[in-house]
């Protein structure tokens, strides 16, 4: 019993996570069904202490107590097996880790199940891919408070740091762990999407070939738009096939695949009540990118007079209202991310700390940028506060790039250019902004189709008309 903690599923994700916890001086297990698995983990691991097993049995033994079994599988039924399979070889105060993207309603009741038969199940988001996992990722840890403290130590070890802080943080009970990590997704759908469509608009719009696009990704990357996907298309935009040496993008079909998570952060944001425009529109842009043939039979008749784009304009200049644009966009698609975990932490009791989520964020994710900070400071000054976009700072932000997403999405709009995104972020904050909405039309015609009733301004109680009566 010598190793303290214990990993199921030694995929690259799984096994690159232990071998950063070695290399901070942890002596860890890993189990894989698989014994070349097993084997390449040891080799991976050569000179730490780090042992590969492929009999679940021995795995466990080897574990000191209280066991901390962390799983890396493929969410859903998998997770359930492997559960079951762990149940009769563990004890009770033994901790077992979720670490996979599992929908967090199956980790609520998987914690109920295990919590009930005196186990600790934790439900952990982490993110940052393969190099996050193997450098330091960002952790969302969710479940019983005082098992945490028992890996603490080894999470906060292997999580990326920013300024000497760990990127993890005891995220709150139950499944919130994973339904932060459900939300980061959630807002790297929305930001992936922003970052498409300035693609498209640099491309169609402005006609620039793909060295100039790299070198407005480049440019933007080093000012206040700096974050890791701006980071990663940059490179993307200068990788070249080894066989044609042509551009590896240009090769790649339009047609965009998803596991899942943007959908779900989608669907319990129906379920809340609390929109989260561009997480939808970047969810429903995946889904249309997959109409290819559809896209081809429309293409034909309707792009026949396709108009010069935006070749009319200073490119320069709009390259700068785009770099703003773009700006507001991402703002709005943080705060609409944070905004729901504002109302699920309410919903589901979860008392999330936004200001720590957003710290834990500025490293190791996917979603890390630079704006991170100002997110991190505006809930570390008003914990309470109801929107992102109530905070001076952030007012700030907004006021500074309005005139240009509106100057942008207008554009690209007249020149028939799809930047749905862009404009869903920008019709969202238009609603936001207005006192009144036109919504007690809505009220007016649902009562008078179905006598659905209506409220009425400054007196109490339900009414409903015969709209019909002369
Ligand atoms: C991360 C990512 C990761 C996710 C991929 C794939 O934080 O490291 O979010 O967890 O699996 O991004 O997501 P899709 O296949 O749905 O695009």
């Amino acid at each position: 019993k010598e190793y303290v903690l214990g990993m199921i599923g030694l995929g690259t994700m799984g096994r690159n996570l232990l071998l950063n916890m070695a290399d901070h001086g942890f002596p860890v297990a890993g189990f894989d069904l698989d014994p070349q698995k097993a084997a390449q983990l040891e080799e991976e691991g050569a000179g730490n202490k780090v042992k590969g097993f492929s009999t679940i049995k021995d795995f466990v033994a080897s574990l000191k107590s209280p066991r901390t079994i962390m799983m890396l599988v493929p969410a859903g039924k998998i997770v359930d097996s492997v559960i079951e399979e762990l149940l009769p070889l563990i004890d009770q105060g033994d901790i077992i880790i979720d670490s996979g993207n599992s929908h967090f309603t199956d980790t609520n009741r998987r914690v109920e199940d295990l919590e009930s038969k005196g186990f600790h199940f934790f439900g952990m988001g982490i993110s940052g891919g393969e190099e996050g996992a193997r450098r330091g990722p960002s952790m969302m840890p969710g479940g019983d408070k005082v098992a945490y403290k028992v890996v603490e130590p080894i999470l906060e070890a292997i999580s990326a740091k920013v300024n000497g802080e760990p990127c993890v943080t005891y995220i709150g009970p139950g499944a919130s762990g994973h339904f932060v990590k459900m939300v980061h997704n959630g807002i790297e759908y929305g930001l992936m999407q922003l970052i498409a469509e300035t693609y498209e608009v640099l491309k169609k719009g402005l006609k620039l070939d793909n060295e100039a696009i790299h070198q407005v990704f480049k440019e933007w990357n080093e000012g206040k738009l700096q974050s890791y996907l701006l980071e990663i298309t940059r490179d993307i935009f200068a990788f070249k096939d080894k066989q044609t040496g042509e551009l590896l993008l240009d090769l790649i079909k339009d047609q965009a695949k998803a596991k899942g998570t943007g959908k779900w952060t989608s669907q319990i944001s129906m379920d809340l009540m609390l929109p989260i425009t561009v997480i939808d529109t970047a969810v429903a842009m995946r889904d249309l990118s997959r109409y290819k043939e559809l896209r081809i039979q429309a293409a034909a008749i309707y792009s026949k007079d396709e108009s010069n784009g935006l070749q009319s304009e200073d490119q320069q200049a709009f390259i700068a209202k785009l770099e703003e644009a773009f700006y507001f966009s991402m703002i709005i698609t943080y705060a609409q991310g944070m905004h729901l975990l504002m109302q699920a932490s309410e919903e589901y009791a979860y008392g999330l700390d936004l200001a720590k989520i957003a710290k834990i964020w500025r490293g190791g994710c996917i979603i890390r940028a630079h704006f991170l900070d100002a997110i991190y400071k505006a809930f570390q000054k008003q914990p309470t506060l109801p929107h992102l976009l109530l905070d001076s700072q952030i007012e700030s932000f907004i006021q500074e790039s309005l005139p240009y997403i509106r100057s942008v999405v207008s554009k690209a709009a007249e020149q028939g250019i799809a930047m749905p995104a862009y404009a869903a972020s920008l019709s969202y904050f238009d609603t936001l902004r207005s006192e009144t909405m036109p919504d007690n039309l809505i009220q007016a015609q649902r009562d008078f189709f179905g006598a659905h009733t209506y409220e009425l301004i400054g007196s109490e109680g339900t009414y409903h008309t015969n709209w019909e009566e002369k």
